[in-house]
């Protein structure tokens, strides 16, 4: 920069109340963004230069007829067990722990890079000797426990494929995740402690393999010590399998697209999608943006609250962390349990110096007051960060003064299981720069985040539209699982050839981006993602439901909950019994994060002419707002049609409630 060029600044600095264009740590920040997009190969094959391929053959990128946003480390081989483990065995890092983990009840456990390297081998050599292969699927239904960490790097080690599914849902839904990835191995454990009770997850798993008929062995950890059933034939437990277990599996070199894991995620259909990682984009991914993010270094202690059902665990407390030689922080139960400030007292006790959270979480926090968090010592943390939903700014303000004291970065990262890892978020481990309450701010190297509008041109500056990813990154998840077809329908064809995230977002006037919610019929129930489709088809398979239609409504505390609106069939009484029943209908269907909030017994749901059901109108109606802009309800349904459909179903509503 020339003298006058600096002057320059310094007057425009002036001239900004925030500063915040010019500062530079955003300079910084956007130079990597776009030094990755004009090289990707030079740049992600340098970061991939840290970690171990077996073979490095042809470019970081390519791209390919088949796949919209092409290939990475498509003829490279590596193995992402080895470079979370292998990788740190004969050096001092052996030593360090990798995760200090705390169950329920307080008991605890720390294990080293040794002490896991050792775990993993012993469970992927069980695997082995179960028949897994490379290729193969591995369905984990389990806890947060140690065990689930060695059952999925056990699962890559061999260069099979993992398929987590998170402990919360039923029977039929597990059944329905492991009939589609056709695991033949299920890992489970007894049962997993939430709240001071045992979640019986083997009596779950025994109820879906009834239905799954590819499963052979199902592997159980001893957790709760509770009696189950044990099928002679079909389930072995973990301890005893382990004691003629080899003590070193060689990992399986695969190539760079090799499946890591299937993770079933919700969409605009009722059938969950089953979102495909890679296996070396990933890794490079989250080795890069776990160091971008969230900074780690040897003096830190880092948890991240997820649940290793979701891909905020995948990432962020299996792989990210590990391929960084972290220490992490683990935890198996719930915030509230003994009592509201679990988790602070666990902060103070470990010492915790970067925590990695949700806004539901924050919320519950914030209801119980500041006095949870006050009885202990949080000086340790540095970091704090947030993911799953929109942080709304009173949330991060409590968030920032109570627990970080004022003085904590706050990180909130925008990404989705599709993403593999972070696109979006501040990276105090890159520049630091000032941070605004409610925006994730700026992109990840070589993301290429663009706002469009209805036709895919960019918005201008201040303006709401669709978040769109507009160049390939390493981290791109490959296919939905079984439905390539389906893969380029939902992802690339609303704008052709370019990433559509489904999310609402804006660029402000210095360029920071918000991200305003999903714009698709996906809700986010506590930072749990279920689609409303997913809750009307399980509604509509109850006898008495023949057609229903369900909407996120806003909530102060999980963001959104399910309302459902449902029409029954002659004959049917709308009484509470038979809503109670229904209740009970979705959470044996699907799982309690399901459950309706309301079911409200409607004559008519509004539709436009093509059929679609009106969800905004519906919203409008549930919420008590007057009728809003319906000059977008997509097809050519007029004013009058939606006034009328407004005012039948808010007649409706009115008579349910009273
Ligand atoms: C939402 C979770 C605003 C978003 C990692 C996205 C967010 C969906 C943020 C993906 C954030 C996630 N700010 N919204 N920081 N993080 N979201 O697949 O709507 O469970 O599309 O992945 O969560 O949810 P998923």
């Amino acid at each position: 920069m020339t003298q006058n060029e600096g002057a320059a600044q310094d007057e425009l600095k002036e001239a900004l109340p925030t500063g915040t264009h010019i500062s530079p740590g955003i300079e910084r920040i956007q130079e990597i963004n776009r030094e990755a997009l004009a090289h990707p190969n030079e740049f992600w094959s340098k970061v991939a230069g840290d970690l171990y391929f077996s073979e490095r053959v042809g470019p970081a990128f390519e791209r390919i007829e088949d796949a919209p946003y092409g290939r990475w480390f498509s003829q490279w081989k590596t193995n992402l067990s080895y470079n979370c483990l292998d990788r740190w065995i004969g050096t001092d890092h052996q030593h360090r722990v990798a995760f200090h983990w705390e169950g329920e009840p307080g008991d605890q456990r720390s294990l080293t890079y040794l002490d896991l390297y050792r775990e993993v081998n012993r469970f992927a050599s069980i695997l082995r000797d179960l028949g897994v292969k490379e290729g193969d699927r591995v369905t984990v239904y389990m806890p947060m426990i140690p065990e689930a960490v060695f059952a999925m790097m056990a699962t890559v080690r061999l260069g099979a494929i993992h398929s987590v599914v998170f402990g919360g849902f039923t029977a039929q839904a597990l059944a329905d995740r492991i009939n589609d990835s056709k695991s033949k191995v299920v890992v489970t454990a007894d049962g997993g402690w939430r709240r001071g009770k045992i979640v019986e997850l083997k009596k779950i798993v025994d109820q879906a393999v009834l239905q799954t008929p590819e499963v052979q062995k199902v592997l159980v950890v001893r957790r709760t010590g509770q009696p189950v059933d044990m099928d002679e034939d079909r389930d072995l437990w973990y301890h005893d399998a382990v004691k003629s277990a080899a003590d070193y599996v060689a990992p399986v070199m695969v190539p760079g697209t090799h499946p890591s894991y299937i993770l079933y995620t919700s969409g605009t259909t009722g059938k969950p999608k089953g979102a495909c990682h890679s296996t070396a984009g990933y890794m490079v991914w989250l080795y890069y943006s776990t160091h971008a993010v969230f900074d780690i270094t040897p003096r830190d202690l880092y948890w991240c609250t997820a649940d290793i059902g979701w891909v905020t665990g995948h990432s962020y407390i299996i792989y990210g962390p590990t391929l960084r030689g972290a220490t992490s922080f683990m935890y198996e139960g719930a915030a509230d349990f003994p009592a509201w400030d679990r988790w602070w007292d666990m902060i103070q006790r470990h010492r915790v110096s970067i925590l990695y959270t949700s806004p539901t979480a924050i919320r519950g926090f914030i209801k119980q007051g500041e006095k949870w968090p006050e009885k202990h010592d949080l000086s340790s943390l540095r970091i704090i960060g947030s993911v799953g939903e929109p942080i709304n700014p009173e949330a991060w303000q409590w968030y920032y003064r109570h627990i970080g004291a004022n003085r904590c970065t706050i990180v909130d990262t925008w990404w989705q299981t599709e993403t593999g890892g972070i696109l979006i978020a501040p990276q105090p481990g890159v520049a630091k720069y000032p941070l605004k309450p409610g925006s994730a701010t700026f992109p990840l190297a070589g993301v290429k985040a663009v706002v469009v509008d209805d036709h895919g041109n960019p918005c201008p500056k201040g303006e709401k539209g669709f978040m769109t990813i507009q160049h390939p990154w390493p981290g791109q998840f490959m296919t939905l699982w079984g439905d390539h077809a389906r893969y380029k329908q939902v992802y690339f064809s609303r704008f052709p050839g370019i990433y559509y995230a489904a999310d609402f977002s804006m660029q402000d006037q210095d360029g920071y981006f918000w991200l305003l919610g999903r714009a698709d019929e996906v809700m986010k129930v506590a930072g749990h993602r279920i689609s409303t489709t997913e809750i009307e088809d399980a509604l509509i398979m109850h006898p008495a439901v023949a057609e229903s239609a369900v909407i996120g409504r806003k909530d102060e505390i999980k963001m959104e909950v399910p309302v459902a609106c449902v029409i029954l069939k002659p004959g049917f009484a709308p009484t509470p019994q038979l809503r109670e029943e229904l209740l009970v209908h979705v959470r044996n269907t699907m799982g309690p994060i399901a459950v309706p909030a309301q079911i409200y017994f409607v004559e008519k749901v509004p539709k436009t002419r093509s059929a679609k059901i009106m969800r905004r109108l519906i919203r409008d109606v549930v919420e008590e707002r007057p009728l809003g802009d319906v000059t977008t309800l997509e097809d050519e349904t007029s004013i009058e049609e939606a006034k009328r459909a407004y005012n039948e179903l808010k007649a409706d509503i009115d008579r349910a409630r009273t």
